[in-house]
This record gives C-alpha cells, sequence and structure tokens, in this order.
C-alpha cells in the first residue's frame, strides 16, 4: 500500500515539476530572446528607453518597449516571475524524496556502497544539494564575478569534483540526477535569493521615490544568465532515465563534463545566432564532437571489461534490451532492484517464498508473468525470443550484481 501510494504520488509530483518546469525555462528562454532582440533606443526617444521590440502573436502585434521606471509612474499591475521557478523546485524536491529518500536512499546506490546505510545515502544527496549552493554562491558573491574567465572553469571543476565524489557511492543515474538536482536548486536559489531580492530592493527605492538604480539589475541579472545557461544541462539530466546507455555506462563522470559543456556552448551558440554567421554550423560541429567522445568514452574498456565475457555480454544485453530501463535504481523504475539477486529470497505474490536460483532466473526472463514478485505490477514483458545463450548471458550479469 505504501509503495502504491508513493507511486501515485510520484505520478503527480512529476507531471507538476514538468509542467512548472516548462513554465520556468520558457520564461527564461523568451525573456533571453527578447533581451537579444530589443532594437536600440534611437536619438530622439525617450530617455527611459532601453530598446523596443513588436511580435506577432495571437492575432495582433505585442508591442514590448524596455525601460526604465519612473518612481512617480510605477505601472500597476505589474507582473513578477517566481512561482514557475519556486513550483518547480517545490515539486522536484517532493519527487526526489517520493522516489529515492522514501525508499531508504538505497536505490541512489551503487552495487559496490551497497552495505551503506540508506539514511547517510540521504544525507550524502541533501549535504551535496545544500553545499552545492553554498561553494557556487560563495564563488560568484566575491570579486570573481568580475572574472568570468576564471570563475566559470572553477565553477565547473569543482561540479565535476562532486561528481567524482558521488559516483563513488551513487549509481550512473543516481549521480546524473544528484548534478541536475543540484544545480536545479542553485538556479531556484538564484531566482528566490538574488533575481527576486534585488527586484525588492530596487522596487523599495523606487517607492521611497528614487530614481531608478540599474546596479539592483545587473545583479540580477548575472544570475538570471546562470539560469539561462544551466537549463539545457539540467534538463538533460532531468531525463536521464531514459538514457540508460548513457547512464550504465561505467563512465558517469566524463560523460556528465562532456554533456555539460557540449549543452552549454550550444545555448551559446544559439544565442549568438544575430552576430555569428555559422553559429549553426557551429552548433552541429559542437555536437558531432560531444557525440564522438561520449561514443569514444563508452567503447573505452573500463574495469568491468575485467568480468567475464558472459557478464559484459549480459550487460550489454540488459541496456540493450531495455531491461535497464525497468530495473535499474531510479525514478521510472517498474520493476524490482536486482541487485544481490541470486540465490536471495523472493516473495511472491501469494506470499510464497521463492529462492532466486539459476533456473528462477531464466524463468522470469522468459516467462515472467508465471511467478510474480509482491509488490509489482506483473508488467514484464516475456522475452521469448531471446536465444538460450542470450538468456544465459543475462543470467551470469544478474549473478554479478
Ligand atoms: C516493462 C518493464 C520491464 C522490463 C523491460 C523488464 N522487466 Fe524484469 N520485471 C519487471 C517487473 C514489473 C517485475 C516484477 C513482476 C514480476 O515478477 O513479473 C520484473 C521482474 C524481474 C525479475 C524477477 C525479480 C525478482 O525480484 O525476483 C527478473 C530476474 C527480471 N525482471 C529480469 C529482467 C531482465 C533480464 C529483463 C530484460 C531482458 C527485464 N527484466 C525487463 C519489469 C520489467
Amino acid at each position: 500500500m505504501e509503495s502504491e501510494i508513493a507511486g501515485w504520488l510520484s505520478v503527480v509530483f512529476r507531471f507538476v515539476h514538468v509542467l512548472a518546469a516548462i513554465m520556468w525555462i520558457g520564461n527564461s528562454i523568451l525573456f533571453t530572446w527578447m533581451e537579444l532582440n530589443l532594437i536600440a533606443p534611437q536619438p530622439g526617444d525617450n530617455d527611459s528607453n532601453l530598446g523596443h521590440l513588436d511580435m506577432l502573436h495571437g492575432g495582433g502585434v505585442f508591442h514590448l518597449e524596455k525601460r526604465v521606471i519612473n518612481p512617480m509612474a510605477i505601472p500597476v499591475p505589474l507582473h513578477w516571475f517566481m512561482w514557475q521557478s519556486y513550483t518547480t523546485w517545490i515539486s522536484g524536491v517532493l519527487l526526489l524524496v517520493s522516489v529515492f529518500y522514501l525508499h531508504g536512499g538505497s536505490s541512489l546506490l551503487n552495487p559496490a556502497s551497497m552495505n551503506l546505510q540508506g539514511w547517510k545515502a540521504i544525507g550524502l544527496s541533501v549535504g551535496g544539494i545544500v553545499g552545492w549552493w553554498l561553494v557556487y554562491d560563495a564563488i560568484w558573491r566575491t570579486k570573481l564575478k568580475e572574472q568570468p574567465k576564471i570563475a566559470v572553469p572553477l565553477t565547473f571543476s569543482l561540479l565535476v569534483v562532486a561528481a567524482f565524489f558521488f559516483n563513488q557511492y551513487f549509481n550512473g543515474r543516481a549521480v546524473f540526477l544528484q548534478i541536475g538536482a543540484m544545480l536545479g536548486s542553485a538556479m531556484s536559489a538564484n531566482v528566490f535569493f538574488h533575481i527576486i531580492q534585488n527586484q525588492k530592493k530596487f522596487m523599495k527605492s523606487l517607492l521611497a521615490g528614487l530614481p531608478h538604480d540599474m546596479k539592483y539589475g545587473k545583479q540580477a541579472k548575472l544570475r538570471s544568465m546562470h539560469n539561462h545557461y544551466t537549463t539545457f544541462p539540467v534538463l538533460f539530466m532531468m531525463l536521464s532515465a531514459h538514457f540508460p546507455q548513457l547512464t550504465s555506462s561505467g563512465r558517469t563522470v566524463p560523460i556528465l563534463g562532456v554533456i555539460i559543456v557540449a549543452l552549454m556552448t550550444v545555448k551559446y551558440l544559439m544565442n549568438s545566432r544575430y552576430y555569428f554567421k555559422y553559429w549553426l554550423v557551429a552548433i552541429f560541429g559542437t555536437v558531432m564532437l560531444a557525440g564522438g567522445l561520449i561514443g569514444t568514452l563508452i567503447a573505452a574498456p573500463t574495469e568491468q571489461t575485467s568480468a567475464a565475457p558472459d557478464v559484459m555480454k549480459g550487460g550489454k544485453l540488459f541496456v540493450s534490451q531495455g531491461c535497464a530501463a525497468c530495473h535499474q535504481a531510479g525514478a521510472s523504475q517498474l520493476g524490482p532492484n536486482l541487485s544481490k539477486i541470486y540465490n536471495s529470497t523472493q516473495t511472491l505474490t501469494d506470499d510464497s517464498k521463492i529462492v532466486a536460483d539459476d533456473m528462477y532466473l531464466h524463468e522470469s526472463i522468459r516467462q515472467p508473468q508465471v511467478k510474480v514478485i509482491k509488490g509489482f505490477a506483473p508488467a514484464m514483458p516475456p522475452f521469448g525470443h531471446l536465444t538460450d545463450t542470450e538468456v544465459d548471458q543475462l543470467v551470469a550479469y544478474l549473478k554479478s550484481l
């Protein structure tokens, strides 16, 4: 019952999370687009004019002017944008709790650290989210913020260090998600602690009758830009449950690094299209280069190669046949966790017990509906089309988990 409720809650949280994220990221992309397309004020324009823009939509033209606010004429209503971000964060936290933490945190772990207690895994995850914000925020509060050529690589290197750290304990899927949650939380914290605070400050000074001080807007904008460039990588990490080729490749950290750099570069090139003629070619080149690098990383031998060839082939089948999509620890986990399955005692829907020996594992793959594990729907498709050798390889792999 408990797992059923958690399951339904995760449906609600996930849908709200995706919806709110679309609204938030949509705003971020649209506002940046408008900013880049503003037509600079012409001589003779009002002093308060910072640029204008006309947009065709919904059967009319939106005429948009960006301007300095006159403290004597503060527009009403004045729309603020923050709840898309907060809703994304709150639903994301609820999702993290209902999918990972409520299960005791052990679904975050990799086979090598299965003996780490679940609450410690949760502690690491929460600590990482809070810690990352403190570190990132500290760097960008110092004078370094004037020197992005130092601050950006520094921030990125620290993120890679964090990814290496989590990779020691967490499985590939959880590392992707953890780094995504850290970056996503920092984005929301940027909205809460910097963007909205600075807007409040300058609104306060306007209400006190002081002229519009652009200093506040500049501070808010730096964090807005960080958020803007983080959107693509974070989206990718949040979708990574669907990319088991990447998350179970055994090369989690370098792949993650390549993806972050490549997607930020793509966003940058997209924004450069107003002055950089070859932006589309450059995007194509970036994607090809990143794809090539990731392909090489996946193909390169890892420690797993020292495993018996059957186990390796079984591991590949586990990904190519789609087993990983349902069985890998993580958000969309439909099937039971298979780590240490061999010779373990399993409870079936009729409460009978069975030992997961070779025969049982073979049967579970060929005719999964014959013995269904308690607490799970009979959702696994029968894999009758696999050859005997393939099933043997899969079983060899399952035994190695
Ligand atoms: C559509 C999702 C899905 C896919 C794909 C899938 N499984 Fe399953 N699997 C399940 C579910 C749900 C159960 C639990 C219900 C049951 O026992 O039939 C399960 C049960 C199992 C069990 C028994 C687990 C236990 O705790 O005793 C094994 C072993 C297994 N799957 C292996 C595999 C292998 C190997 C593949 C790929 C060839 C695979 N599964 C593909 C969903 C899936």
